[in-house]
């Protein structure tokens, strides 16, 4: 698939920037320029710039920039070929694509895109046509689900046997590969295949804006013993965390609103809006993490938790809360009467007494007052110091002065307390979260201690190391015990044992790299098992604890929580560093080599060599 170079210009030339950024990011004109909050990263006074005259945007505080094209692909973490569709479409210009270079390679993710919509339509087609579906579309009956919503939202149904996508996989002559690496299906230990999903409902999960990168399955008889939902693993399309369930179908709704209302389930999600509640998403089986909320922040500030009301529900809203506060976000609380959830509670109710819930929903503060009120908390004089403190602390949160002390005013004001000692409280948990943040030098001071420890462990290369290349083979060696098979199989593409400098990260490598060349298992579980050595192994597990949590890169890439650290990017920055630190080894001694050298040949064979070396070191730092 290519789009002609000539079509390419005819988009962007069309499009004003300014206009499609202020979909995502509220701009002001100020001189020739627009300027707003960036998007990627965290500031409160403007420093993200667009000139429609120039037809860039620049952030002078995280340096991203570029066209209109290089906007939507850093912001929908799209890639080039989707980001020129999605303008296109915006514009509604008719994309013609060249015949004779169909042969252009498609990324890899593309591909994954590919069989993902080609098995949803499958799993949809044997829900809505099929006769051996007709116990899912029962199912679906019972669950007043209409037609029309399975459609919309792509539900379909895995049949029971375990073979039945593996066939049509066959057929359709998928690679297997690929379907592997989704996790659509599996193998047994004797190399034969079997689907994933089998007799389950089937939930496509969208990225913002409308890809299927992943599965989940919910079996149809809530007493069957085996997990009630199950989900695709995580893969170069689908990072759990980054996900909300329900996002592509909301977004505009959100926006216009502006407000989103996040719940528990998926199907929570379907019946509201089967029943024209649009603007949910749904954090279906994580916790709500910093990116969701981050990616929920481009479409609102204002979101009302709808968790259940079970005990884990509300845990999951007190922890919900924290994480929106931090991000500067609006929160309120609604709940659904105990036992009901809000798919059931829509159904027997109807729309309006669900958006009579809403519009009562509580501020967050009334709401955890409220649960450590019926904990009895505020009866015991001595638990009601740690209720203050726990309510106070989640203000110390919030960024916005102002807000954070008209906030400290109504709690002083609901529970009749003295708005110094609260304030008292506040000053404590603000000067804890100060200390979190000098963290930053301490682990500097670590890192030096670091290096002091392997210099002790192996005396004979690291002196010649610096510490970022030391921190870099720590990084691979905590990837290949922690990272599972793709990631090690990259690894060991790229990167040899002998290229592990340090003595104790090259036995470590050679550990796994037995497990991998004999197609062992690789879990970190298994992999931790196979090392004998004490010192290895203290070594081992005081890298994949993270005790000196170390990377500085790391924190641009993300936080430091350790889903991230598997994502693409972060994997493929740090494999790449070290590829870099080789190639730079080997053109030095190429170098040697050739001064050395008088054969012409063998001249002329050591300059092509190193060229060939300087060409995939600037690709590389291309990057
Ligand atoms: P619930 O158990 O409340 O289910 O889990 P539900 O959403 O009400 O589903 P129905 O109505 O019984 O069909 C809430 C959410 O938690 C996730 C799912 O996303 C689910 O929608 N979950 C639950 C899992 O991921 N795995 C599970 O085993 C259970
Ligand atoms: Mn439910």
């Amino acid at each position: 698939m290519r789009i002609p170079e000539s079509k390419i210009e005819e988009i962007r030339s069309s499009a004003s920037i300014v206009d499609i950024i202020s979909e995502f990011v509220q701009l002001r004109k100020r001189g020739k320029n627009f300027i707003g909050l960036c998007p990627f990263h965290s500031e409160k006074t403007p420093s993200f710039t667009v000139s429609e005259e120039k037809q860039i945007f620049n952030c002078f505080g995280c340096h991203t920039g570029g066209n209109v094209f290089k906007f939507l692909m850093e912001y929908e973490k799209i890639s080039f070929i989707e980001a020129v569709q999605e303008l296109a479409e915006k514009l509604g210009i008719t994309l013609q694509y060249d015949e004779e270079t169909g042969t252009e390679k498609q990324t890899e993710q593309e591909f994954l895109y590919e069989i993902n919509t080609t098995v949803g339509k499958y799993y949809s087609d044997n829900l809505l046509y099929s006769d051996k579906g007709e116990t899912a579309r029962k199912y679906f009956e019972k669950r007043k689900i209409k037609v029309q919503t399975m459609r919309s939202f792509g539900l379909g149904y895995a049949f029971p046997g375990r073979d039945d996508l593996v066939n049509f996989l066959t057929e359709k002559k998928i690679d297997i590969t690929r379907a592997l690496k989704l996790g659509l299906i599996s193998s047994y230990e004797d190399g034969r295949l079997y689907d994933k999903f089998s007799d389950r409902i089937i939930f496509p999960i969208f990225s913002p804006n409308g890809r299927v990168v992943a599965f989940a399955g919910r079996v149809l008889e809530a007493e069957q013993k085996a997990a009630k939902y199950l989900n695709s693993p995580e893969s170069s399309i689908y990072i759990k965390g980054r996900v909300l369930y329900g996002l592509s179908h909301a977004k505009d709704e959100i926006r216009k609103q502006n407000k989103a209302i996040i719940v528990e389930g998926y199907m929570d999600l379907i019946s509201l809006h089967q029943n024209g509640i649009k603007n949910v998403v749904a954090v279906s089986g994580t916790a709500l993490t910093e990116e969701q909320v981050i990616l929920l922040s481009r479409y609102t500030k204002n979101v009302v938790l709808l968790f259940d009301a079970d005990a884990a529900g509300i845990k999951a809203s007190m922890r919900s809360i924290e994480i929106l506060l931090k991000k500067d976000m609006e929160i309120k609380i609604a709940s659904v009467p105990a036992g009901e959830d809000p798919d059931s509670f829509i159904n027997k109710f109807g729309k309006e007494k669900f958006e009579d819930t809403i519009r009562r929903a509580q501020n967050f503060l009334e709401y955890q007052s409220a649960q450590y009120e019926s904990q009895g908390m505020f009866d015991d004089p001595a638990k009601m110091t740690e209720a203050i403190r726990e309510l106070v602390k989640p203000l110390a949160l919030i960024n916005d002065e102002l807000k954070r002390t008209l906030l400290l005013k109504n709690i002083s004001k609901k529970f009749n307390l003295r708005e110094r000692l609260l304030e008292e409280e506040l000053t404590k948990s603000l000067k804890e979260q100060n200390r979190n943040s000098i963290r930053e030098s301490e682990r500097k001071a670590q890192a030096q201690k670091l290096k002091e420890n392997i210099n002790v462990l192996s005396e004979n290369k690291t002196s010649l190391m610096n510490e970022s290349n030391i921190i870099n083979e720590r990084e691979l060696i905590e990837l290949l015990y922690i990272g599972g098979a793709e990631i090690i199989d990259n690894i060991f593409k790229n990167i040899r044992i002998e290229d592990f400098e340090i003595e104790i990260h090259r036995n470590l490598a050679i550990i796994v790299f037995e497990a991998y060349s004999s197609g062992k298992e690789l879990y970190a579980g298994s992999l931790l098992d196979k090392v004998n050595n004490d010192n290895e192994q203290n070594y081992l597990i005081e890298i994949i604890t993270d005790k000196h949590s170390i990377s500085s890169r790391w924190e641009e890439v993300s936080d430091s929580t350790k889903d991230n650290k598997l994502s693409t990017k972060y994997v493929t920055d740090v494999i790449r560093k070290k590829r870099i630190d080789i190639l730079n080894k080997m053109i030095d001694e190429n170098f040697k080599k050739l001064k050395s050298v008088q054969d012409e040949t063998e001249k002329l064979k050591l300059m092509r060599n190193e060229m060939e070396l300087k060409n995939e070191r600037s690709s590389l730092l291309r990057g």
